[in-house]
């Protein structure tokens, strides 16, 4: 049994090495295909496998078609928009992810880009405190739940909505909850994104919802860049002085934000909420443990296809 980790981000060196105990444990092989430029080595290299790790890896249906062998995909990791489910269940590959795994990572970062903003991108000159300000965590999530659990310590005065998740949940953990999205955005200085990116979501955060935001609004996105619509962002920008954009994913007009609003709108170069080598040993020994055990007991507790 062949597994591939095809990681154009890679992972930290030990998740990869800890991937490599538990596939080999389970008598198989690993392969590894990090860094790579062209899908075409990608292709090339699915060819033979019969499961393959992936991160934010597009696996598209010239991938399936491909992987001639393939049994399974796992998205070490939560968000699974990049693999093509439809694709994915007419080859009869099992697509699943790995819930919670990288949530404190990706929560971590998100409270760093709030203080960021709030100290003026470390300008030197006098910025505010998170403590007493309005939080709102849009979607209650596993990354919603640990950046609540975190800005707690800050001292945050917390809110949430999430459509699905029900109100017991957050209220048992002392989060006010908020009846809908408006209402989130209306009251809350902060807003943080951890909604997923699906048909629903794509292009949701829009110039209405973030013109609710009260003076000093600061949108901090760890969550996908598909869900924010950029244009009536960049609008929101230019119209409100007082607004503020942080991001862990780089949006399409990047370069005319930079230009515009320096002070303003900060993306990391490249996706890095989950970059810790504690979220990729989680996430990456998880998936390789979900594979194992797909083989050998048919478990596809994790399925999302
Ligand atoms: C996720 O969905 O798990 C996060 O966005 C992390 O993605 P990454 O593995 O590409 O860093």
């Amino acid at each position: 049994m062949k597994i591939l980790i095809a990681t154009e981000k890679p992972f930290a060196s030990e998740a990869v090495e800890g991937i490599k105990q538990v596939i080999e444990n389970a008598g198989f092989e690993l392969a590894i295909l990090e860094k790579y430029t062209q899908k075409s080595e990608l292709l090339k290299a699915a060819e033979t496998a019969n499961a393959i790790i992936i991160r934010s890896d597009i696996i598209d249906a010239e991938v399936f078609d491909a992987a001639k062998e393939l049994k399974i995909v796992v998205r070490a990791g939560a968000g699974y928009d990049n693999v093509d489910l439809a694709a994915a269940t007419a080859h009869n590959v099992v697509v699943m992810n790995t819930p919670g795994q990288n949530s404190n990572a990706v929560a971590e970062l998100a409270l760093s880009l709030m203080v960021y903003a709030a100290r003026n991108f470390f300008d030197g000159t006098s910025g505010t405190e998170l403590l007493g300000k309005k939080l709102g965590i849009h979607a209650y999530g596993n990354v919603g739940r640990n950046v609540a659990r975190i800005a707690k310590g800050f001292g945050m005065d917390i809110y949430a909505y999430d459509a699905f998740c029900p109100a017991e949940v957050m209220e048992k953990d002392g989060i006010k909850v908020c009846a809908s999205a408006e209402e989130l955005y209306k009251t809350c200085q902060y807003v943080s994104l951890h909604i997923p990116a699906t048909a629903e979501t794509k292009n949701s955060i829009n110039a209405a919802l973030l013109g609710l935001m009260p003076k000093k609004a600061v949108l901090v996105n760890t969550a996908r860049k598909e869900v924010i619509n950029e244009a009536e962002l960049a609008k929101i920008l230019e119209e409100r002085p007082d607004f503020k954009y942080v991001t862990d994913i780089m949006p399409g007009n990047d370069a005319e934000l930079k230009e515009k609003f320096p002070k303003r709108y900060f993306t990391t170069p490249k996706k890095m909420g989950a970059q810790t080598a504690e979220a990729n040993n989680n996430a990456g020994i998880a998936a390789a443990n979900q594979i194992a055990d797909f083989f050998k007991t048919g478990n596809t507790k994790f399925k999302v296809n």
